[in-house]
């Protein structure tokens, strides 16, 4: 691929080649090493973007005047614009993260870089000339969180707020020799567009009638699991679902890297810490959960439960925090919950296995399972219910699934089925004022053939 050229930052103006470059160009780059000499780039990445390019730009007109070089006000304000734009850019990275389609860029060694676009690896023809340029680079990226990568820390993770060269944020992590042995090595996350629920329906990732029962299901407060394996959609479907909670309630969001963007005006989010250098300060999911509870939450949202985060998580949903929202890594319905009640157990609580089994019965309402498909499409293949009660075996129920044999609308294969709704379920929707969506009907029996063509709960 060879839409990416990349052009020298302040820090990588190496010696002009000449060939090529016009007249500006060797300015550009002439004023470029000049300002470098000029500036600490360490003192200037404390510093928020506008005051980064006032003091650039007051450093550059001083050198335009006593280098002699001679403009018109009009010339020389966009010479002065330009070396500016290239300075407080990230330089070779700049088109690369320009495009909306790269969602990781790796770089390993100055000399090799490659990009994911659409879940697939590309390597790239790399812009930087040396590792000390791309060192330079990484300093820049980390200093603007105030962070340092440098012999004594030769390893770091750092989240980047969004901020007009990364508009939607990214998580950057930096390993330096001697640790990686290719050089440098670097490894940006760039935070994904996240799709409203509108989005994912036309994308076919959901049908209308599963959107509204999940919308009544949150306002309803039920608490519910989103599943699925790497990059499903997990975190997606969490955001979207968030978007269902009232206006009026107080939301905590609690993840490993703030990767939500609620559309709620009262919101507390929070981010867990790796700890630093000596090991000390860390702060985990779990903390963060523990202390939410003090922060008069109406509904939390655990961005992933990893741990024995997930005991506290499922007690606060039976405490008084009805309505809250999480995701796990698993593979399906059944195994979500498995999961949860092994993760539990990892708490350094004391639980017996029966009661853990009797949390999750108590907590969990619903169960939605994601699944990335090989060509990249992500989708709800299960909405499930969960009616046992007490110490019972895990008892889901249907409510819709994907079917992929099922002709769809228009035809073409695959379709999502309806199933109808658990009594417990119906009820608990209407005590809360809301009403089955059309296309979802109340089960009458206690075993019913449902439209999927199986019984789907007894
Ligand atoms: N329905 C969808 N259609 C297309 N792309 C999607 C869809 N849902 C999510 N994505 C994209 O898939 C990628 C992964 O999404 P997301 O981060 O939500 O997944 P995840 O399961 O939370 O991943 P992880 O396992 O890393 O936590 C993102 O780039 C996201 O924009
Ligand atoms: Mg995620």
């Amino acid at each position: 691929m060879s839409g990416y050229r990349g052009f020298a930052g302040v820090d990588s103006a190496g010696p002009d080649t000449g060939a090529g470059e016009t007249s500006d160009e060797l300015l550009v780059g002439r004023l470029k090493r000049l300002l470098l000499e000029e500036v600490d780039l360490h003192e200037l990445g404390r510093l928020d973007e506008s005051q980064r390019r006032t003091r650039l730009e007051r450093v550059l007109n001083h050198l335009v005047s006593t280098e002699g070089i001679i403009l018109s006000t009009r010339e020389r304000t966009s010479l002065v614009r330009r070396v500016v734009d290239e300075a407080v850019g990230l330089g070779v990275l700049e088109p690369i993260l320009a495009d909306p389609a790269v969602s990781e860029i790796m770089i390993n060694g100055h000399d090799t870089v490659y990009v994911e676009r659409f879940g697939v690896l590309e390597r790239i023809p790399s812009g930087f000339t040396s590792n000390e340029q791309l060192l330079q680079t990484i300093d820049r990226i980390v200093s603007t969180v105030n962070r340092r990568v440098d012999e004594s820390s030769p390893m770091v993770d750092a989240r980047l707020p969004p901020d007009t060269r990364l508009p939607r944020g990214a998580r950057v992590n930096v390993v330096l020799p001697p640790l990686s042995l290719r050089g440098p090595t670097v490894t940006i996350r760039l935070f994904p567009r996240r799709y409203g629920m509108d989005e994912l329906v036309q994308r076919g990732a959901i049908d209308q009638p599963t959107v509204e029962l999940l919308a009544a299901a949150v306002r309803a407060r039920l608490n519910i699991v989103v599943s699925g394996g790497t990059a499903s959609g997990k975190t997606t479907m969490l955001n979207a679902l968030s978007a269902f909670i009232p206006e009026r309630e107080r939301i905590v969001t609690i993840e490993d890297a703030a990767e939500l963007a609620l559309v709620q005006e009262h919101v507390v989010q929070m981010e867990t810490r790796p700890p630093n250098v000596e090991g000390r300060g860390a702060v985990t999911i779990r903390d963060l959960v523990r202390n939410a509870l003090r922060m008069r939450p109406d509904r939390i949202v655990v961005g992933e439960c990893r741990g024995g985060e997930a005991l506290d998580m499922l007690q606060a949903m039976n405490t008084g925090h009805e309505g809250s929202l999480t995701t796990v890594h698993a593979n399906t319905t059944d195994d979500a919950l498995s999961r949860l009640e092994t993760m539990a157990s990892m708490s350094e609580v004391e639980v017996p296995f029966q009661a853990l089994r009797e949390q999750v019965n108590s907590s969990i309402d619903l169960v939605l399972q994601l699944v990335r498909t090989a060509d990249g499409t992500r989708r709800v293949v299960e909405v499930s219910y969960l009616s046992s009660r007490r110490r019972e075996e895990f008892a889901l129920n249907r409510l819709v699934h994907w079917d992929p044999r099922t002709l769809g609308r228009s035809g073409t294969p695959g379709a999502f089925v309806r199933h109808p709704v658990h009594p417990a379920l119906a009820a608990r929707l209407q005590e809360r004022g809301q009403s089955l969506p059309d296309g979802f009907v109340r089960a009458g029996g206690s075993h019913e053939l449902d439209a999927g063509g199986g019984v789907s709960w007894s």
